[in-house]
């Protein structure tokens, strides 16, 4: 009887072109993938910088299995904490300036773990309508009252911060770098109206820490107000190559989150072989200015021939969305794009709102010039110009 319903239900999946199916990969590298003895070109991994790939963090891990093994056998109050997840801890809190930091099994594990731990009944969560699907869980698991305001609406947000002035704490939550549509919170504008109206910012800046800012501190740097966020979450699995998260701000708050996030206390520790691994790279993060520059020049030079081709892109980071609207439409031109050699994932609802279906492109460090000329030629033949991103 139950089957009846799932399998009903992924019919009807089918049918609206919402289907999905993970596609395992023999291979490859932090540029390419390979699967049945092709190599295609890989254009939608969040391994912006290539450091997947990175030899010294490979050795690290190794190394990291060496002395310690396999699993990490516990949570990390119990028997779960090894020299490298404090040195990591300790390593990322440095990097960012912040006074302490606590590492995550996964950034999905860090929001729906840190938000109910920080606010509860009596509290207000405002969230931007475009945050990532942690971030709602996390939202919705805290019993705080929560309200989405339209994506980076300054003016809802502020009205929704007068309208909730008798809340216990007022908590502002957002994505740094907004993972579907590549475009920025106003971080400038939030923080301000969060000074204005009391109120506390929660920034999960995923896809931007260990790329944007001057010494890839994320969007907070970015936009010089560090001092003015109260919680920083970042990611280790996307621009630092891993696997990982981690929630940083004041040592208080730090030690409150150690005692009463829910997926940290309850869940296993990360190998320590990967938090080794993680160290290594968050190491390297910190003097890899030069590369960033390049990558960011890159990805300039980019949206530039993008525009000279006819796409009108409203992101102008190296998260790309072309936007084509029908879910089934989007599957069929990645399809296309595959038949080609080039690997580019169509993401569909819900990762996206219904009719927003969309290819999205993300660049790395990883690809060279002649790798960006073939996509490019593969999108002016199979994406029709003029597809706009949503993020504005
Ligand atoms: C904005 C944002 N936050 C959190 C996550 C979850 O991170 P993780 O993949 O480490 O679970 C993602 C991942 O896609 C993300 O895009």
């Amino acid at each position: 009887m139950t089957d009846d319903i799932f399998s009903s239900g992924l019919e009807e999946l089918a049918a609206r072109g919402l289907l999905r199916a993970a596609t395992a990969f023999d291979g490859g590298s932090a540029r390419t993938v390979t699967v049945n003895g092709r190599t295609l070109l890989l254009f939608c991994s969040n391994d912006y910088l290539g450091l997947s790939r990175d030899p010294r963090i490979v050795a690290a891990v190794k190394e990291g299995l060496d002395r310690y093994g396999f699993g990490s056998g516990g949570s990390r109050l119990i028997s779960g904490t090894r020299t490298p997840h404090a040195a990591l801890e300790k390593t990322i809190a440095a990097f960012l300036g912040a006074e302490a930091a606590l590492l995550f099994g996964t950034g999905f594990s860090a929001n729906s773990g840190v938000i109910p731990a920080l606010a509860g009944k009596g509290d207000l969560i405002l969230a931007d309508k475009l945050n990532h699907a942690s971030l709602v869980d996390g939202c919705r698991l805290s019993r705080a009252e929560f309200a989405r305001y339209p994506h980076c609406d300054m003016g809802t947000l502020e009205k929704l911060l007068q309208k909730g002035r008798s809340a216990r704490a007022r908590w502002i939550i957002t994505d740094g770098l907004f993972s579907m549509d590549g475009d920025l919170a106003p971080l400038d504008a939030i923080c301000a109206l969060a000074k204005k109206h009391d109120a506390r910012v929660y920034v999960d800046d995923a896809h931007a820490f260990g790329v944007l800012g001057k010494n890839g501190r994320g969007t907070p740097e970015l936009f010089g107000v560090e001092r003015d966020i109260d919680i920083l979450m970042g990611t280790l699995g996307k621009a630092a190559g891993g696997i990982g998260a981690f929630a940083a701000g004041k040592k208080s708050t730090v030690d409150w989150l150690l005692n009463k996030a829910r997926s940290f206390i309850f869940s296993t520790a990360l190998p320590a072989s990967v938090a080794a691994g993680n160290l290594k790279a968050v190491e390297i993060l910190g003097n890899f200015q030069t590369e960033r520059n390049a990558f960011i020049q890159i990805t300039e030079e980019f949206h530039r021939h993008l525009k000279t081709a006819g796409f009108a892109i409203s992101s102008k980071s190296y998260i790309i969305p072309l936007v084509i609207g029908d879910a089934g439409d989007t599957v069929a031109t990645a399809k296309l794009l595959w038949d080609e050699g080039i690997f580019l994932q169509a993401i569909r609802p819900p990762a996206v709102q219904e009719g927003t279906s969309r290819l999205r492109l993300t660049l790395s460090l990883a690809h060279t010039g002649q790798d960006r000329e073939t996509v490019m030629r593969a999108l002016s033949k199979h994406v029709d110009v003029g597809y706009k991103g949503t993020g504005q």
